[in-house]
């Protein structure tokens, strides 16, 4: 091989080994940087199938033209996740997402076909100003009219106003927020039934976003927050990269037989089939990883996971609260929110900022992943005590 084509392995080194240490400090952003999947990788090499191109394309529910592809995977870890979530065996479809917003997207494109199948008039989605912009994005991407709820100071959907906003005249897509992007909000969901049993709109779909606590939650004693047996949603986007713990974004959308059969079908003749899914070609990968990550974990282990997280969220909250630095945290969630440090520990920890002048104006974050234990929580809180004091990293400053 000449010169022309070799791989920079220096280069590509010293760029592994600055993200291997970027990660012992990344707490502002929800990615569980707890990772297992070298043994994976390995097995992934050594099988040949990292010189496979297979691809997920079409109904991962259906036989695929497309002989390479996981879709036998990909039902598995359908079928494993659709009874944690409160669907029956049998009423479940679902698919592994490239992420959060592609579950989102799916949940809002079937909500208007779902909502259009009941009723001609155009629907509005309703969703919380403190739900994740890519709501909003998709609003825009799939021509929907839009109101924004405001939230209260724990960043849930404000019922009142969502009733004052609802048009019953006009079928509702509500957009369910369990972990809002920032503060971790939970919106009322008891509330808001209460309020569409009352004003009766024309027709309902309600897609709930938990892409942020939709992977622990199955496994804490809330699991019915997500549960559609006990909420009725119509659909669930969750995110697998967050919770889980992988190494790129996917996630899951789950959804009934009965809202899949109200989608236009456009049958695909190359396909020889109805595709139900927004993207044609999807990862093979990642339903793969999925599965292999199920079968090493197990429910039991998941939940130790969950319980994990979040006895060491509030550990941190336990632990600025004694340093008296503002700080909160809503019940049931793994983000800890504050008032915002001083540049330095913003960008050494990854924190993402926000403003609410509710809560004094600038404010950063903190999700507590597997990665983030109670050694790292004190050398953030000492780090908090250094700049509180005027001072900034030694390590920094050299
Ligand atoms: C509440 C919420 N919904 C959706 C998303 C988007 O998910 P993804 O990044 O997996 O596309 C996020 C991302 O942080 C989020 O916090």
């Amino acid at each position: 091989m000449t010169n022309n084509h070799s791989v920079d392995i220096n280069r590509l080194n010293a760029f592994a080994e600055k993200m291997v240490h970027e990660k012992k400090t990344a707490v502002g952003f929800p990615c569980n940087q707890n990772i297992k999947l070298a043994d994976f990788y390995h097995w992934y090499a050594v099988s040949g199938l990292a010189d496979v191109a297979m691809n997920n394309v079409g109904d991962p529910r259906k036989p695929s033209l497309f002989a390479l592809n996981t879709h036998e995977f990909e039902n598995e870890v359908i079928d494993f996740f659709s009874p944690l979530y409160g669907f029956s065996p049998s009423e479940a479809w679902g698919m592994v997402t490239n992420g959060g917003t592609d579950g989102n997207n799916h949940g809002i494109y079937f909500g208007v076909h779902g909502l259009s199948a009941r009723s001609q008039i155009k629907p509005i989605l309703y969703v919380s100003e403190e739900a994740h912009y890519s709501i909003m994005r998709l609003c825009d991407l799939q021509g929907l009219e839009m109101r924004q709820i405001p939230a209260n100071i724990r960043g849930e959907m404000e019922v009142q106003a969502f009733e004052q906003a609802l048009d019953p005249s006009r079928p509702a897509l509500i957009v369910i927020a369990v972990g809002t992007t920032f503060k971790g909000g939970i919106d009322n969901q008891d509330a808001i039934d209460e309020v569409l049993a009352r004003k009766r709109p024309v027709a309902v779909y309600r897609h709930v976003d938990a892409a942020l606590f939709g992977g622990y939650l199955p496994f804490t004693e809330h699991a019915d927050l997500v549960s559609h047996f006990v909420r009725k949603y119509d659909s669930i986007a969750v995110s697998g990269h967050k919770f889980f713990g992988f190494d790129e974004p996917l996630g899951l959308f789950l959804t009934t037989n009965e809202v899949l059969a109200m989608q236009n079908p456009f049958r695909v003749s190359y396909l020889n089939a109805s595709v139900p899914t927004i993207t044609c070609s999807r990862s093979a990968l990642a339903p793969l990883k999925f599965w292999w990550q199920i079968h090493k974990t197990g429910v039991e282990g998941y939940r130790r996971q969950a319980e994990l997280i979040l006895k060491n969220a509030l550990y941190l909250k336990e632990q600025l609260d004694e340093i008296a630095y503002p700080a909160w945290k809503n019940d049931i969630s793994n983000t800890v929110y504050f008032q915002r440090p001083g540049d330095w520990v913003m960008k050494k920890w990854s924190l993402a900022p926000y403003e609410d002048e509710r809560l004094g104006g600038k404010l950063a974050h903190d999700i507590v992943m597997r990665h983030e234990g109670m050694h790292m929580i004190d050398h953030f809180i000492d780090d908090l005590l250094l700049d509180r004091s005027g001072e900034s990293d030694p390590e920094l400053c050299s």
